[in-house]
């Protein structure tokens, strides 16, 4: 059986108070998800946001984690702290951390391991800059990242893997239909030899998914939902994009 599909939504360093009634209309589009939906708002609105979502299943996530539980870490964020406040997941290794913050592989398996050990699901992400894939670098890549910063321990119930080519994220450009299943059918295959459930691992697209581009990414192999940003930030896109999956 397939595993239970996904659609996770990155704010990124967007929305504020006001933006809270895109989570009530998401509330009323689907009182009963066929699939598993996620928002992972900017931290300080996770409570909010909470609050707001009520006994509805929405999940909520942050989008990065210290390694440490709590302590002298000025202006971070705990994977206990995320799960004090309602979430379930947390992105790490989001390619705008690894280009920002110069997030390697190392910090990324120990931020996804803090994560295991909060009770949150880790959304690792890996993706090719445009040049790796210009120059046939793509794979060799992701392989590098999976085996960098997947930590001992994941599990198909506590990991899902996001594949972001860097290229297309925000840029309204994708990969063909083949390149995202080449990719995915490679992570997957990599996962089997040191995951024992990895078949039911979770393997997300994201990067310029949209209501119009969703349904045909969602067909592809191997992708079992998406990582949106832009169009996660209003309900109607968004939720075009869930009722694709
Ligand atoms: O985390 C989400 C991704 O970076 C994709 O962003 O949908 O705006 O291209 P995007």
């Amino acid at each position: 059986m397939s595993p239970r599909r996904l659609a996770a939504g990155n704010w990124k360093m967007n929305g504020d108070l006001a933006a809270l009634t895109q989570i009530d209309a998401l509330c009323d589009a689907f009182p009963d998800p066929g699939c598993d939906i996620l928002i992972c708002p900017p931290a300080l609105l996770i409570h909010p946001v909470k609050g707001r979502i009520g006994a509805h299943p929405i999940a909520l996530g942050g989008q990065d984690c210290h390694t440490r539980s709590s302590g002298a870490h000025t202006g971070d964020i705990s994977a206990v702290q995320l799960k004090d406040v309602g979430a379930d997941y947390v992105i790490v290794g989001h390619s705008e951390r690894r280009a920002d913050h110069g997030e390697t592989d190392d910090d990324i398996a120990a931020k996804a391991a803090a994560a295991h050990e909060a009770d949150l699901i880790a959304i690792i992400c890996v993706g090719e800059t445009e040049a790796q894939r210009d120059s046939g670098q793509t794979l060799e890549v992701i392989e590098t990242q999976l085996a960098g910063s997947v930590p001992p321990g994941a599990t198909a119930l506590n990991t899902v893997i996001a594949y972001e080519p860097v290229w297309a994220i925000g840029s309204g450009r994708t990969p063909t239909k083949d390149q995202i299943a080449e990719v995915h059918g490679r992570i997957r295959a990599v996962l089997a030899q040191r995951i024992r459930d990895a078949a039911d691992l979770r393997l997300l697209y994201g990067g310029s998914v949209k209501p119009s581009n969703a349904a045909e990414i969602f067909a592809i192999a191997d992708v079992d939902g998406a990582l949106v940003g832009g169009a996660s930030l209003k309900a109607d896109d968004f939720g075009a994009i869930i009722r694709a999956l």
